[in-house]
């Protein structure tokens, strides 16, 4: 895994949103997956301008959302539809028809989550996964406990990421408690998977994540398992890593590492 420090929120959502680019600079048509929460939006700002400046085209992208609350409506204003539109796919040109987000109102979940594997298999996998971390530790809404083989499905959300989420929602009784997720192994299958995180509340987790045992109870740490992970977190998210040294150490020294492409 790679561990990527930036000294401010910015200057970490600028390195992600590189690492994005240069996915869609080598492979127009690639297939991204999605993440909403607050830390991804400074990545999604940056790649909006860069589309904006004209340095990244979206018109053969392909996406897939990691979830979705179970109940809400696409025109709730905390769906993470709503966010998805009015944040990043309503400022770039991704054809609508691109576009996949697990729906949190269909009448069938086990069906639409059998779907939603089948589609992300169909277009041959997803090329680069984004991703945030819950202060549990949790991908996507893989909970503490999530199988570390999970694929998409129904989850209960832990009280720790109700009262999390909370400051989006007017009232904590307006959060949802069921959500609609890829599952660890789904994500698991990504070509690539890169984590953002940052601020002092996401130092425990991601320290869990990168230095401690790979277990179902810190979900992130099963990146550890893939051999593509980069993570691009800011210096309060790194101030509890045991190895930050070395994380720089490597950074510092990458420019002059032998190539071998
Ligand atoms: C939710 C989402 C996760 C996200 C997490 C952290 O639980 N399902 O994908 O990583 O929130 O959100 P934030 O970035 O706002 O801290």
């Amino acid at each position: 895994m790679e561990v990527i420090i930036s000294k401010t929120y910015e200057e970490m959502s600028r390195a992600a949103a590189e690492m994005v680019a240069e996915v869609l600079n080598t492979k127009p048509d690639a297939v991204l997956g999605m993440a909403t929460g607050s830390t991804p939006l400074g990545l999604y700002k940056e790649l909006v301008r860069m589309h904006q400046a004209g340095s990244l085209d979206f018109s053969q992208v392909t996406t897939f959302n990691l979830d979705e609350y179970v109940g809400l409506p696409v025109t709730h204003p905390q769906s993470y539809h709503y966010f998805m539109h009015e944040n990043f796919f309503r400022h770039v040109n991704i054809p609508a028809q691109n576009i996949h987000i697990p729906s949190g109102t269909t009448s069938n979940y086990r069906a639409f989550c059998a779907w939603y594997e089948q589609r992300i298999e169909e277009v041959g996998g997803i090329d680069l996964q984004i991703l945030g971390i819950g202060s549990d530790g949790h991908i996507a809404f893989n909970e503490p406990t999530s199988s570390l083989n999970s694929r998409t499905r129904l989850k209960t959300l832990a009280k720790q990421t109700i009262e999390d989420n909370s400051r989006f929602f007017d009232n904590a009784d307006d959060v949802p408690i069921y959500a609609i997720t890829m599952g660890v192994g789904t994500i698991l299958e990504s070509a690539c998977l890169l984590l953002v995180a940052n601020g002092e509340n996401k130092a425990e987790a991601m320290a869990a994540m990168v230095e401690g045992p790979v277990t179902s109870m810190i979900t992130a740490s099963a990146l550890q398992l893939h051999p593509e992970a980069t993570c691009f977190i800011d210096d309060a998210a790194a101030s509890k890593l045991k190895m930050r040294d070395y994380y720089e150490w490597i950074q510092e020294n990458k420019p002059d590492a032998p190539r071998f492409d």
